[in-house]
């Protein structure tokens, strides 16, 4: 079963091809990167997956259905590429019961998931804080835990380890694994590879609008190399972790 579905998508800004013609597929419980250059229409891509922007033309399917931008909306959680400076709540926990509080679920439901997304991403002992008292790992670990409580169909990350230190960007990728375990299909979009991507099963590269390459990590992720995107030379594909040096 395919969690998520694109079809020829094409979005045009100002005359100019954004995307053009990107098509594939992700499977329920994949864990696949996307990489490629600064400007290659990985964020823009990911905006008209979640249904923020319209595309020109294509197809969107969630679960192998066909899925408007109201749908997507819903079953599509998007983890932006500045995602710490959405949060506005009085405290950790409020943050996080927010979404969920809009989707219209009673108090006990809400309550559950908000301690279900604290535990997940090691977030207990910060719920009374104030967000602007958080790190910036924690910020991040916040904005996810947002996204969990939600429980979405897909979530998708875009660049979740930018400007996180050492053991921030060990927290987020083990926050990442285990939602992988427990069987969430998620995409990272990330110019990091040899931090996290020995941990995906799909890596896509995307240039200049097009999506160049798609296979198993484990089998393309040399290709990165051509396109500018930096893995260690010698590096073999278990090597591409920090968790692992
Ligand atoms: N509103 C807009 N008007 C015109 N051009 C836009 C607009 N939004 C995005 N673009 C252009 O679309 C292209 C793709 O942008 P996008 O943000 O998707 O790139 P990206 O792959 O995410 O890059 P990065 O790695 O730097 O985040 C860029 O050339 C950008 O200038
Ligand atoms: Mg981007």
């Amino acid at each position: 079963m395919n969690a998520l579905q694109i079809e020829n998508l094409s979005l045009v800004i100002n005359r100019r091809t954004i995307l053009d013609d990107v098509s594939f597929s992700l499977e329920k419980g994949a864990f696949a990167a996307m990489c490629g250059r600064n400007g290659a229409g990985k964020s823009q891509l990911l905006r008209c997956i979640k249904g923020l922007v319209k595309p020109d033309s294509g197809e969107i399917l969630i679960d192998n259905v066909v899925a408007d931008a109201r749908t997507r909306m819903k079953k599509v959680a998007l983890v932006f590429q500045n995602a710490d400076m959405q949060i506005v709540s009085q405290s950790v926990e409020k943050d996080i019961a927010f979404g969920p509080e809009n989707m219209g679920l009673d108090d006990i439901e809400v309550r559950r998931r908000v301690e279900g997304a604290l535990s997940l991403m090691g977030l207990e002992d910060k719920a009374k804080q104030r967000p602007q008292s958080l790190s910036g790992g924690e910020l991040r670990k916040c904005a996810i835990a947002g996204i969990i409580a939600m429980e979405p169909d897909v979530i998708l990350l875009d660049e979740p380890f930018a400007n996180l230190d050492y053991p921030s960007t060990l927290t987020v990728m083990r926050a990442l694994i285990s939602l992988h375990e427990k069987g969430y299909t998620i995409l990272v979009v990330s110019h990091e590879a040899e931090k996290f991507l020995a941990h995906t099963d799909t890596l896509f590269i995307m240039d200049n609008g097009k999506l160049k390459e798609q296979g198993r990590s484990s089998d393309i992720f040399r290709r990165l190399i051509d396109y500018d995107v930096y893995i260690p030379e010698k590096a073999g594909f278990e090597d591409l972790s920090w968790l692992k040096h």
